[in-house]
């Protein structure tokens, strides 16, 4: 694809481009925004460097691409801002117990309708290189499983269980294991660690060996790129297609920053 009004930049044959020649700060053109949209198709996450934005510019980011996501269940390790609710503070320090996102996941899975994607802001970096995010391409990790492995996996559905993450009041609901991108039309995998409990209708032991084959393929490092942050660093991922895992290497040091989650606007679906 090509692109006449920002320059993008692979990150590796997969997944991940960087964005340049845009500032966030500044209203974005139609134009540009098209060609974000097309940027997030293509390579699953992009990442912008040096963009100091205020909560309002964040949120004039993500309006673009939908409504916000409201977090769904209970209060987790991230925190809304009091004065933007749609905006959540990820703050970890020398107190924390854990920090959000550890286990490979995609966000909110537990939800009817989870969100189609993420834009996380990073405003302080851990120091050394710490606090790195992977992600992972689940349009690659389906096209290398067999052909064998494709077809038993037509057609089942999979429970993701909120309850496991966010406490007793969180949701539960099931999406088909293989799903169709709304947008592009290409098959990924759409299970993960974090939040899918079982297969639905398979007996507890198949479930278990067949999700853990499922995560082992995932987390293969061939479907990653891992982003190091800098200060005002921004990552947005598309949520549907992709899974990430935070990684909490820095205690005990400040990693801060800000999350807007977009609403999706079709259940996750073969069809
Ligand atoms: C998340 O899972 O949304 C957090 C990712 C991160 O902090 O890098």
């Amino acid at each position: 694809m090509s692109y006449q009004r920002i320059r993008v930049v692979p990150t590796t044959p997969h997944i991940g481009a960087e964005i340049y020649d845009i500032d966030l700060t500044a209203p974005l053109t139609a134009p540009v925004v098209m060609e974000l949209k097309q940027a997030l198709a293509e390579f699953q996450v992009i990442f912008f460097r040096d963009q100091p934005i205020n909560f309002g510019q964040h949120l004039a980011l993500a309006v673009q691409f939908g409504d916000v996501h409201h977090h769904v269940g209970p209060a987790t390790e991230s925190k809304p801002v009091p004065e933007f609710p749609g905006v959540r503070v990820l703050h970890f320090d020398q107190h924390s117990k854990k920090v959000a996102g550890e286990d490979w996941h995609s966000d909110q899975t537990c939800a009817a309708l989870p969100p189609m994607g993420s834009i996380l802001h990073i405003t302080q970096t851990a120091p050394n290189g710490g606090g790195a995010t992977l992600f992972g391409s689940m349009y690659a990790a389906y096209e290398a499983l067999s052909p064998l492995m494709k077809t038993y996996l037509e057609g089942l559905t999979a429970t993701h269980d909120g309850r496991r993450v966010f406490g007793p009041d969180a949701p539960v609901n099931s999406h088909p294991i293989v799903v169709r991108h709304p947008q592009t039309g290409r098959p990924l995998i759409f299970v993960n660690k974090a939040m899918t409990s079982h297969i639905d209708g398979l007996p507890r032991d198949e479930s278990e060996a067949i999700l853990g084959f499922l995560y082992a393929h995932c987390q293969k490092p061939e479907f990653h790129v891992r982003f190091q942050w800098r200060d005002n660093s921004i990552a947005f991922w598309d949520n549907r297609c992709t899974q990430h895992k935070a990684i909490w290497d820095y205690y005990p040091n400040v990693r801060l920053g800000y999350r807007i989650q977009i609403k999706g606007d079709k259940a996750p679906a073969m069809a």
